[in-house]
């Protein structure tokens, strides 16, 4: 007898034997002589069969009183059963209940937004959350693979960081015994000093920003793959984010087709993701807008309806590069050829989920960008440690970074980003 409990998702292996799954009751129906108990154990859904005459008078009335939620312990022999929840199906001969719940506010009806994020904690507990987390852990696990695979070494950036990397208007200030620090907004400028260290880098952490504005594409808080690699250009760079992100997909169909099966997601538009992608420049897709019967000026940001219209005319991402330079970041390279434009790219998803990446080709002349922080107003003194890297083998370079979470709603195909994330921090929304 092994007494090791089994995970659900993996019972297809355990047919016809007798085993123990450990997990809280989904749903249960009884009548009278045989009840059927659905559990969930965070991995699937396991149809259990209690019949009062196998288990006995007393661990029948006891199984009885299991509300949703409650925890308990099933132990009987599993077989395959289509019909059923999960493809699988137990004779139980035990069940022990660990802890009946009280009346659990997430029923099987339905619930609006506000009132499942309020209790956020128990929303993740329902089949659609657990199916997105998994696959998030998934796009995370291949992520690190991906760059495992490649030689690239993982180094961390810090959190707490004395200037901003990406515009002062969404920094999370806080006080750092008396001095001013702000949370990061990015690893990239650590990331650029990384890999002149060490050559080829990523990191992935939190990062933070204090968006003003309320969408469905932006949290306060959100995990960023950022690579950055010396010694390669803009396309050298390209070429790696389309390998990148058709492996994560790729990934993630192969191993997460239950998930995805949860979510309904249509799969043939996951299937299409492989490298190459398209490649236009700002100026084309400007065009692309204007043709659409857009009124858009060259010169200025994209929204996310332009971006939506632009990926539009793609079955798999699409990365718009040499945005005009007033638009971007301070550190990006203009191009040798049109400085009024850089050498950065950003990768729009398709199906309308917008920007998903934000990387490009970084400037590597000392003067050049000792110009630009003082263009930006930045705070020179903050960024001497940067600027030593343009002073000491300064080196051509690029990297980019990857919203994880909007990955994770364009891969799962869900409307709003904050499913994708335990707990998200939304504006003025941070509770639980
Ligand atoms: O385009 P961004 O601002 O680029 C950078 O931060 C670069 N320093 C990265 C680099 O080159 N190392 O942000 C990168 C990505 C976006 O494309 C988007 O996917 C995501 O981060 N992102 C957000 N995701 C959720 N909520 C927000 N508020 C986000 N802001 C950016
Ligand atoms: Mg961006």
């Amino acid at each position: 007898l092994d007494l090791e409990t089994v995970l659900i998702k993996n019972l297809g292996r355990h047919s016809g034997q007798q085993i123990t799954v450990e997990g809280w009751l989904y749903n249960r129906r009884s009548s009278g002589k045989i009840m059927f108990l659905i559990v969930r154990d965070g991995t699937g859904l396991l149809q259990g069969v209690v019949a009062k005459k196998e288990v006995g008078e007393e661990v029948f009335a006891k199984a009885d009183q299991l509300t949703q939620e409650s925890s308990l312990r099933l132990t009987g022999i599993v077989h395959e059963e289509p019909r059923s929840v999960g493809g699988y199906e137990m004779h139980v001969t035990n069940v022990e209940v660990i802890h009946i719940a009280q009346e659990y506010p997430i029923t099987h009806k339905e619930h609006g937004v506000d009132f499942l994020a309020e209790r956020r904690h128990l929303w993740i507990r329902t089949p659609r959350q657990t199916a997105i987390l998994r696959v998030r852990s998934e796009i995370e696990h291949a992520f690190r693979d991906f760059f495992y695979q490649r030689d690239f070494v993982l180094a961390d950036a810090p959190i707490i960081t004395p200037a901003a990397c990406e515009g002062t208007t969404t920094l999370f200030e806080l006080d750092y015994h008396g001095e001013k620090a702000f949370l990061s907004q990015s690893g990239q400028l650590y990331s650029e000093a990384n890999a002149m260290a060490l050559g080829r880098i990523y990191c992935f952490g939190p990062t933070f920003r204090a968006e003003k504005s309320k969408t469905r594409r932006h949290l306060m808080e959100f995990w960023m793959i950022e690579a950055e690699m010396a010694f390669f250009d803009l396309e050298q760079n390209m070429r790696l984010q389309e390998d990148m992100v058709s492996y994560v997909v790729q990934r993630v169909l192969e191993r997460c087709q239950n998930e995805l099966k949860v979510l309904e997601r249509d799969i043939s538009k996951l299937e299409n993701i492989k490298a190459p992608f398209p490649r236009i420049s700002y100026t084309e897709a400007v065009e692309i807008l204007n043709k659409a019967g857009e009124d858009f000026p060259w010169g200025e940001d994209f929204g996310a309806p332009h971006e939506t219209i632009i990926s539009s005319q793609f079955d798999r991402p699409v990365f718009v590069h040499r945005y005009p330079t007033a638009i971007k970041a301070f550190y990006m390279k203009p191009d040798p050829n049109d400085p009024k434009v850089v050498l950065g790219a950003d990768l729009l998803a398709p199906e309308g989920y917008g920007e998903v990446i934000g990387g490009g080709q970084r400037i590597d002349d000392l003067a050049l960008l000792e110009q630009r922080i003082a263009e930006h107003k930045l705070p020179v003194e903050a960024f001497e440690w940067y600027l030593d890297l343009r002073r000491y083998g300064s080196a051509p370079h690029s990297g980019f970074g990857l919203g994880l979470e909007r990955t994770v709603a364009w891969i799962c195909g869900l409307d709003h980003i904050r499913e994708t994330i335990p707990f998200p921090r939304m504006l003025h929304k941070m509770y639980p």
